[in-house]
């Protein structure tokens, strides 16, 4: 696991947007048609009769993509959709390209030195890296929580959660209070902070601290949500409450969640995606597939062996 911790402190105010009111992404051309069946997982080969799992509406859609950093390629060729208001896990070895794919669906890849990519991200049809699209913009509909909870660390619990809205400017009081009760609740906090609201952030535990991260990716209205093993610093108590929370935002949120836990993967997922490593190290999907089928009777033994626990 890679953590760069300036980048993670340029990340918390790119994933807490400065506009209250945002404008829709710019409309390109859009090559998915809305609602169309999309191809999760090719057919995997001398399994007959296999045919690629389908979600119905995918609001994400990765095609050909590869992420290098300088002439080190950390994923190769990965295409798959993601499902609207679902939650997709993604699994595999350490270092085999997770964080880096999940970096890349929310532009936050260019934040590296160094880093490039081709391919393609469409979010409802759009590209996200077409020259139209702004990253800060992006990352209004598509936020981010981390491995190691980040709330700012001289802010109160309170303007935690307001700090993206309150970068545009012009929100009103009573509008912010509203978003505040609205997104503790939301994140599962409010009965414990709200009679401790203008505490510092950091006061509070390693899991209600995640809970706050993840109010404030909350309150500037995202529509994708992606995890990047929220909840691996956490104790099990604190675990289940974020499975807990997922669970109760899925069907209202894209959620992508990475995670090393296999069984937090089958609790919470609706898909699964796996990934694995070739001989250049370069990160590649396995087969993604219904998270039920990728842990009981998946297409590739490469899959199997590793959610059984045999290599990995
Ligand atoms: N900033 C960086 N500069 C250069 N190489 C990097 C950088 N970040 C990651 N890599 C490399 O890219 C590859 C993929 O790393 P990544 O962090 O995406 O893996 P991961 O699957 O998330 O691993 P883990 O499960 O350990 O978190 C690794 O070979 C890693 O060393
Ligand atoms: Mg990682």
């Amino acid at each position: 696991m890679r953590e760069d911790p300036v980048e993670m402190s340029v990340a918390a105010p790119v994933a807490a947007p400065p506009e209250p009111q945002r404008e829709a992404l710019p409309t390109a051309p859009s090559t998915v048609p809305g609602g169309a069946p999309l191809s999760l997982a090719p057919p995997a080969a001398g399994i007959p009769g296999a045919a690629p799992a389908t979600v119905p509406a995918a609001k994400i859609e990765i095609r050909d993509l590869n992420l290098y950093y300088g002439p080190f390629r950390a994923v190769r060729d990965v295409s798959m959709g993601i499902a609207a208001n679902q939650i997709t896990a993604i699994i595999g070895p350490s270092g085999c390209g997770k964080s880096t794919f999940l970096r890349s669906i929310n532009r936050m890849h260019e934040l590296t030195r160094h880093a490039s990519m081709d391919g393609q991200v469409l979010l409802d049809g759009v590209d996200v890296y077409s020259p139209e699209v702004d990253a800060v913009d992006l990352r209004r509909f598509v936020g981010m929580v981390f491995q190691r909870p980040n709330p700012f660390p001289t802010m109160s619990i309170y303007d935690n959660v307001v700090a993206g809205l309150r970068l545009g400017g012009g929100a009103r009081k009573a509008d912010l209070d509203e978003v505040v009760e609205r997104c503790l609740r939301a994140a599962g906090l409010w009965d414990e902070v709200k009679d401790k609201l203008r505490a510092g952030g950091t006061s509070l535990s390693g899991g209600q601290q995640q809970r706050l991260c993840i109010a404030r990716a909350l309150a500037v209205d995202p529509e994708v949500i992606l995890m990047d093993e929220p909840a691996s610093a956490l104790d099990p108590v604190a675990t289940l409450r974020i499975e807990e929370l997922m669970l109760e935002l899925r069907g209202r949120f894209t959620i992508v969640i990475v995670t090393h836990n296999m069984q937090q993967a089958s609790r919470v997922s609706d898909f699964t995606a796996f990934f694995s490593m070739g001989e250049d190290r370069a990160g590649y999907l396995v087969e993604m597939d219904r998270t039920a089928r990728i842990f009981t009777n998946p297409r590739e033994k490469l899959t199997e062996d590793y959610v059984s626990g045999r290599f990995g």
